[in-house]
Order: C-alpha cells, then structure tokens, then sequence
C-alpha cells in the first residue's frame, strides 16, 4: 500500500528527481479533488466495460484514476500529462499499487505523447474552470486553468478524440455544466461522435476559485448551473460519456 504521509506541495524551481521504486509518497499538490471522485465513481459503475481495455487517460495527474481503472482489470494504462512531476508520480503510483508492467505515463502536451494510436477507452478530467492563470490552493495552474471561457483545454481535447478512439472506442470526462455542453456536441457531430451526460453532480466551489471564475460566466450562470447560498457555492458538473453516433448525420 503507499504511504499516505502528505509530501510538501512542489510548486515551483527545477523539477524533482524521479520517484525511485519503493519512495512513493504523494504530492498534497496533486490530491484527488471532488471531480476526481465524481468520475472515478462513475467509472466503478461501469466497471465491467473497462476489463480488458486499452486506456488512455490525457491529463493523469496523481494517477488515481489510471489506478482505479487498473483495479477494474484494464489491460493497458497510459497516461499523459503536461507537468513533469504529475508524470513522475502518477508512474511510481502505478508502480507501487503493482501495475508497472502494464503501465506508461509520459509528460506531455494533450495528444502529442499518443500520436498515432488509438485506445478502446479514453478518460480525462482537463482543466475547464473559466478564470485567468492562476495557481489555486496549493495547486499549480495548469490543474485548473481552463482559460476565459473554459474551453482551451477541452476544445482540443475534443477536436482530437476521434483520431484517437478505437472502432467503438468511447471516452468519459468531467465537463462544468457552466462550460457550455451544445458546443462539445456541436465539436463532435462532424467525428461521428455523440455525447451524453452519464451523471450530474453538485461540486463546491470554494471563495478562491468562485473569485476568479470569469464574471460573464458567474452572472448568466448563477441560479441555473451555479447554486449560492450566502458565502456557499456549487455548481453542476456533468460526467460526459461520448462514443459513436448510431445515426450519423
Ligand atoms: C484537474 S487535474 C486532474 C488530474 C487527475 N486526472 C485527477 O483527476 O485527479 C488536470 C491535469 O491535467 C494536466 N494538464 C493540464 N494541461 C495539460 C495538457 N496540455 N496536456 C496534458 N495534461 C495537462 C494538469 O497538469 C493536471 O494534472
């Protein structure tokens, strides 16, 4: 099992030296967040339909859920991700809980790592809040950094799925219900792929990122997919299942 002690967040200076078998100790900069549990219980409900699969996940981060999909009988994991030390540790995370053989993360910029290949199951949990770049809480900015609108990440995320999915391949995201969901559907009709929100859940949204979401956002969103009460915010995220369209248009 691995050690649970919390390891100083590394946010800044050169990076780390590779985790060595047996150090795994995670980075409090790269804990699971609320999305995190949302998608991995979405996938537990499933589990039997990622046996034996080919995953990729784009954006890996801790690892936690490659390891999830590992513990439903995966038969391969890849991870990618930007930041070299979320690289580093979502491998040794992999190691350590005993998947090494059948896993490769690789730090890298969304597709780049995977061009050419194509996976049976694709997984992500992209940066997609609306705001400036900023590190929140600890966190660097690339975990929540989606840009203005919220879209930087998740446009060409969606734009390059459907190179990447196999023959009745299918991928699971987090997706803001702020982060408007008709435009990811407009994006994928012409791949012949379709959309639809497996589950919804509510997800806090704490003072330090409720002050940064872009403030267009904020007031057409308050009331609708934006709850407040009083110092309180939540917000709806959806867990987007997208596969082949059966009537293409
Ligand atoms: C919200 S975190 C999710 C991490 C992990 N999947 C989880 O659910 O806990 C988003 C991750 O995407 C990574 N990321 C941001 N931009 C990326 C890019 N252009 N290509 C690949 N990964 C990226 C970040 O470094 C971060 O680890």
């Amino acid at each position: 099992m691995p050690t649970l002690k919390p390891a100083p967040a590394a946010l800044a200076g050169s990076p780390p030296a590779p985790i060595q078998a047996g150090q795994y100790v995670p980075r409090v900069s790269l804990r699971p967040s609320e999305y995190t549990a949302a998608l991995i219980q979405v996938l537990h409900g499933k589990a039997a339909d990622w046996r034996g699969a080919q995953v990729l996940e784009i954006g890996s981060g801790s690892g936690v859920v490659l390891a999830a999909l590992g513990a439903m009988g995966a038969a391969s994991l890849f991870g990618v991700d930007i930041e070299v030390e979320a690289a580093d540790e979502g491998l040794a995370l992999l190691r350590e809980l005993g998947y090494a053989a059948i896993s490769r993360v690789e730090q890298g910029d969304m597709w780049l790592p995977a061009a050419g290949r194509r996976f049976d199951f694709i997984v992500a949990n992209l940066p997609h809040f609306p705001m400036p770049p900023a590190p929140v809480k600890g966190r660097l900015a690339s975990w929540s950094y989606g840009g203005g609108d919220g879209r930087e990440l998740l446009n060409p995320f969606l734009a390059g799925l459907g190179q990447h999915l196999a023959p009745r391949g299918r991928a699971i995201i987090t997706h803001n219900a702020f982060v408007d969901v008709e435009q990811s559907r407009a994006m994928l009709r012409p791949q012949g792929l379709g959309l639809r929100i497996a589950q919804t859940f509510w997800i806090n949204i704490p003072d330090v990122k409720l002050e940064l979401l872009t403030p267009a956002v904020l007031a057409a969103e308050t009331g609708r997919t934006i709850h407040r009460y009083g110092p309180h915010a939540f917000a709806d995220m959806h867990i987007v299942e997208i596969g082949a369209l059966k009537h293409p248009d």
